[in-house]
């Protein structure tokens, strides 16, 4: 179990990451003891953030990349680093603060850009490579602000890379990848077998992924080397408990941010309208008891989580669009929902699709309930008249029956869910 006794400065500590990662449900409180505890580990050196699309994978990364800079410190030296980090536009840490940390996005990256990117390039690899570059592990390991100089957070981390949605690595680089996570050696492109050009990455490798990575998308032996410790983040649905302070925190975000990109329109240019821009200013307000009611209602799992959030509220603060016309004009975003597309399979049929993984016939029907139950969830929270329907039949009130439909699928047992 996780004390925060493997890190300094523990008030300091509980309270940034009640900052980035808000929530008072059991699920998110196991998400922050995961964190600080593999922040504090020596050993966790791959660390793999496994969620739904919008529920704070991204900002998961980066507390862990920050603390475990804090980890080896003493308290007061700890503290003053929380003191100095800096949060950007969307409340997640500012990552021009953690130089030791470096984030590379996977998705849609030309192979040949990938392979530059993650291992860097010699000099003359190819036509136009008049410099040699760094690539992301580099780059952490030296500290990525300070070109050519070691910066002492690279130094004591050895640097932290977030690979961003890992599931989306072009098979063909996925082997390059086994080595630099095995702190064997690896080559900047062109330099390949040249001890110029050798380099060895003992940092801390962290990946996210919205997609289901037991599948064919990664190599298993790179699955394996990827995935020792694992932090899965959960849906909103699966916390309805955290949407008040979720709602409160992105509200924070939204307005601070409005604020400011007026502040600098009116900076911009002197000819600027000098009454409409500031009684703009000043009618940024807080959500209505009402918005923020009529959003609660909404099953955000299906809408971006936090980032479905964050884009409605952004439209009620920013741009005074109504919270009705914002709720009737959200689509659903399937991705990172593997239930979207499922329509009414039964249970054996669902037995039918599971892929092998050493489970006996008992584990595969719980996984399969569990999906049973989400897909009704979500019927049911997507189809108002059949809500209605059910609510008559079953003679519990709305919004009883609404509080019910969410808890089908609430996650009951930390780690025990079956996949
Ligand atoms: N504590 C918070 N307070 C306010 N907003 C937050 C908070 N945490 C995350 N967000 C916002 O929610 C959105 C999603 O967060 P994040 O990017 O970390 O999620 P993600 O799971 O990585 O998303 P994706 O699947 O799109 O990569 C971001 O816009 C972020 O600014
Ligand atoms: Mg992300």
């Amino acid at each position: 179990m996780t004390t925060t006794s493997g890190l300094p400065a523990g008030a300091a500590v509980q309270e940034l990451l009640k900052r980035t990662v808000p929530g008072t449900s059991t699920a998110i409180q196991h998400v922050r003891e995961d964190i600080l505890d593999f922040a504090a580990s020596v050993t966790a050196k791959a660390i793999l953030i496994k969620g739904p699309i919008g529920v704070g994978k991204s900002t998961v990364a980066r507390v862990i990349g920050f603390l475990k800079r804090v980890a080896p410190l003493e308290r007061i030296q700890a503290e003053r680093l929380i003191t100095d980090l800096r949060f950007d536009e969307t409340r997640r840490i500012d990552i021009r603060y953690i130089p030791w940390f470096v984030e590379l996005a996977l998705t849609g990256l030309v192979e040949t850009l990938a392979d530059s990117q993650l291992f860097g390039v010699a000099r003359g690899a190819y036509t136009g490579a008049t410099a040699q570059r760094a690539g992301v592990f580099e780059l952490a390991m030296t500290g990525r602000s300070r070109r050519g100089s070691e910066h002492i957070g690279a130094r004591v981390t050895g640097g932290v890379v977030f690979l961003d949605e890992i599931g989306d690595l072009s098979p063909t680089i996925q082997p390059k990848l086994l080595p630099v996570l095995s702190g064997g050696l690896f080559y900047r492109v062109g330099g390949e077998g040249s001890e110029e050009h050798a380099l060895e990455f003992h940092g801390t490798t962290i990946t996210a992924s919205w997609k289901d990575l037991s599948s064919a998308t990664l190599r298993p032996d790179l699955l394996s080397r990827i995935a020792p410790y694992v932090i899965t983040v959960p849906s909103l649905d699966d916390r309805r408990e955290d949407f008040d302070d979720l709602l409160s925190s992105i509200e924070d975000g939204v307005i601070a941010s409005t604020k400011q990109s007026i502040a600098a329109v009116l900076e911009a240019d002197r000819f600027v309208d000098r009454d409409y821009w500031p009684s703009r200013k000043d009618a940024v307000a807080r959500l209505s008891s009402d918005a923020r009611r009529r959003l609660s209602e909404v099953a955000w799992g299906r809408h971006g989580n936090l980032r479905g959030i964050a884009a409605a509220v952004e439209r009620i603060i920013a741009s005074g669009t109504d919270v009705e016309r914002v709720i009737e004009e959200l689509s659903p975003i399937g991705a990172g929902d593997d239930t979207v597309d499922r329509t009414e399979d039964g249970m054996l049929d669902l037995l039918l699709d599971r892929t092998w993984d050493g489970q006996g016939l008992a584990g595969h029907v719980k996984a399969a309930e569990v999906q049973l139950r989400r897909d009704l969830r979500d019927r049911l929270l997507d189809d108002a008249a059949m809500r209605q329907r059910l609510s008559q039949q079953l003679r519990i009130p709305d919004r009883q029956l609404l509080t019910q439909i969410h808890q089908l699928a609430r996650r009951r047992h930390r780690g025990k869910e079956p996949k």
